[in-house]
């Protein structure tokens, strides 16, 4: 069958394909495993950490995909413990990784729940030096970005934050395109309630599941999303989120279900 095709959102530094795969708590082999089967069914995005312990087996996952490593966007992120020590430790990644450059780096959490703007300037300068194609935060808020964009001139490419149904929100949405700002969400699965009767009734009108139905409607919001799966048929039916589309009607029922005030 052919993979379907990726839709891909511009960053600043490069093109991110919106749905991609997680690889937190995915361990040992099982990690090298998914990596290597989701590239294989037609992903091209894997998501990992320093923090998750699994660099090493993404990397031969990424090696014995035979997808070219230009083919592929690779993330991971800099544990807040690392303040101080970035280029040791995006070395480090390149090192278990088995890449020349990571194509998108981010900051794991605010390093002691601040924005910590001298880490963003060695950020900039380790991309400026070509070891990661463009740079990021994760569980920013939007005024801990600004105080990033007010030291140094320069708004992460994107922020990766806890996103779902539940979780939806329209002014978040508004302030991270304001600034120009791509939003990637996390957990999509665990923050939702995968038996919510909206989301069955959606996904039996397209025969499909809700995990599709959940994965979908982040992508008709253009945000991007990462599934965890080391379940070969789960990374396969993840993937199919690409082959559907929602009518605004339905995108609008779903944003319902959010429980932000
Ligand atoms: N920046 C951060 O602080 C942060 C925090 C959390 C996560 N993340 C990233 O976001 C990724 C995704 O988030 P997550 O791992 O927390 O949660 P998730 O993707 O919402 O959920 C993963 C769980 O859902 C199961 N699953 C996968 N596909 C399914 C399907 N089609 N139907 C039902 N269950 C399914 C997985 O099981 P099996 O594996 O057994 O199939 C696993 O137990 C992470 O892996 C990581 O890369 C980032």
């Amino acid at each position: 069958m052919t993979p379907p095709t990726i839709l891909t959102i511009a960053l600043r530094g490069a093109e991110i394909p919106v749905l991609g795969l997680g690889t937190w708590q995915s361990e040992g082999d099982d990690a090298e495993r998914a990596v290597h089967h989701a590239l294989q069914a037609g992903y091209r995005h894997i998501d990992t950490a320093t923090a998750y312990g699994n660099e090493s087996q993404v990397g031969r996952g990424l090696a014995s995909s035979g997808v070219a490593r230009g083919e592929v966007f690779v993330t991971t992120k800099l544990p807040p413990d690392r303040a101080g020590r970035e280029r040791e430790t995006l070395e480090a990644s390149l090192r278990d990784l088995a890449v020349d450059q990571v194509d998108l780096w981010l900051v794991h959490w605010p390093p002691n729940k601040q924005a910590t703007p001298q880490t963003w300037k060695q950020f900039v300068a380790l991309r400026d030096e070509g070891l990661t194609r463009a740079i990021g935060v994760s569980n920013y808020s939007v005024a801990q970005i600004d105080e990033l964009i007010e030291a140094t001139g320069e708004a992460p490419a994107l922020n990766q934050i806890p996103w779902s149904p539940a979780d939806y929100d329209a002014d978040l949405v508004a302030a991270h395109a304001e600034r120009g700002v791509v939003l990637e969400g996390y957990s999509p699965f665990k923050r939702t309630n995968l038996d919510d009767p909206t989301l069955t009734a959606i996904a039996q009108e397209h025969g499909v599941s809700t995990a599709q139905v959940v994965l979908r409607w982040h992508i008709e919001h253009g945000i991007v999303v990462i599934p965890k799966s080391t379940t070969p048929e789960r990374i396969d039916s993840n993937l199919e989120a690409a082959n559907f589309t929602l009518s605004e009607d339905e995108v609008a029922r779903i944003d319902g279900l959010s429980t932000v005030l």
